[in-house]
């Protein structure tokens, strides 16, 4: 039989995973939360891409980095299911779902390579656009137009 003390820990492990799934129950306002962050890190970059902005090394680093990490979460964030309400989210996020986290992928990998290939202006101009350009790619396909 199990003890009174080994019985609370299976309870207390229990209630711990509820409170976690508890957590990711809000996916839709989750991953526009990590869109959102991708775009504030995206609107100084762009404005340096175009010359409004003076280059600075260590915001496009910061964007890269958030592109990455942000990257390797999202696919999470579009279970089945999280296609009704208050979504952008176009049903070709599931019907397509494994070309969907390609991209995902795709960008994580990109945004890996760009920043250790961009040290200066000259490397961020080459290396850059090609980065964001997913972006739009995926917003085509898998993001109602608001
Ligand atoms: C692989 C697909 C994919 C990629 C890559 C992607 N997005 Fe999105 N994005 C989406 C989808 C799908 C939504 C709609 C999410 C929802 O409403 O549930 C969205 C929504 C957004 C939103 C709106 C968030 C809100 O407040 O509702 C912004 C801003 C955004 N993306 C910016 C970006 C930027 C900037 C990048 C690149 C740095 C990017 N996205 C890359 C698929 C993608």
């Amino acid at each position: 039989m199990m003890s009174r003390k080994a019985a609370f820990a299976v309870a207390a492990v229990i209630s711990a995973v509820a409170a976690t799934s508890v957590l990711a129950q809000d996916p839709i306002a989750e991953r526009e939360k990590l869109m959102k962050e991708w775009g504030q890190a995206t609107r100084p970059v762009g404005a340096m891409l175009k010359g409004s902005q003076p280059f600075d090394l260590t915001a496009v680093q910061a964007a890269l980095d958030i592109y990455a990490k942000h990257a390797a979460t999202m696919p999470a964030l579009f279970p089945a299911g999280s296609d009704g309400g208050k979504t952008e989210a176009l049903p070709a996020v599931w019907t397509q779902n494994a070309e969907f986290n390609a991209l995902f992928v795709k960008f994580g990998a990109d945004a890996t390579a760009a920043r250790a290939a961009i040290t200066d202006e000259a490397s961020f101009k080459a290396n850059f656009p090609d980065v964001v350009r997913t972006c739009g790619t995926c917003h085509q396909t898998f993001r109602a137009k608001s």
